[in-house]
């Protein structure tokens, strides 16, 4: 019961109620560079497509996953940086945009779901102002450093077409891409 503390009562029922996994798009999948659409605000069907992201993501698992990564190209973003054993701690982020970032950088090495077993270090900026629609469709504001500064960056990419490969060498990229493009043509994805 103590998801109920965090996500609020009709959250949880719902969650509890319609939760299903989806599948994860991996590379090559071309909806992975296309820009995701804003939503117009976050209703019942918003809701459940968080419902969705989240448990999917905690199912993988991964710490950060956008709305395109489960073949819905809107601009939807669930983070959850606590640890196995820890409190859950979802954020939900509809349209999130970056407002300021530091001009300090912070590296790290970041994967994605959609591109498995694959790991690199990553230079972002180390802390953001972010601002979002929450899971009631209420604006917030947050000042983001450390993980959740990446992991907020590395999501709105994700919205935007972007992976974090691409912030890699093109010698590195063209590797993984290839990769996974033979993989697929294997039948192995
Ligand atoms: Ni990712």
């Amino acid at each position: 019961m103590r998801l109920a503390r965090l996500i609020d009562l009709e959250g949880l029922l719902a969650y509890l109620r319609a939760m299903s996994l989806r599948d994860i798009i991996t590379l090559p999948d071309p909806l992975l560079r296309q820009t995701s659409k804003p939503v117009v605000g976050v209703d019942k069907a918003v809701r459940k497509i968080f419902d969705d992201m989240l448990e999917t993501m905690y199912d993988a698992p991964g710490i950060g996953l956008a709305a395109v990564q489960i073949g819905v190209p809107q601009r939807l973003v669930v983070i959850d940086l606590s640890k196995d054993g820890e409190e859950r701690q979802p954020l939900f982020m509809a349209n999130p945009e970056i407002m300021s970032a530091s001009e300090a950088l912070s590296d790290y090495e970041e994967g994605c779901l959609s591109i498995p077993e694959f790991f690199e270090m990553v230079s972002r900026p180390s802390e953001v102002k972010v601002r979002y629609l929450d899971r009631q469709g209420e604006p917030q504001e947050l000042n983001a450093s450390g993980v959740l500064s990446t992991c907020i960056q590395h999501e709105i990419d994700h919205l935007n077409g972007v992976l974090f490969i691409d912030y890699i060498s093109k010698l590195k990229r063209d590797r993984v891409v290839k990769k996974f493009v033979k993989a697929q043509k294997l039948g192995k994805l």
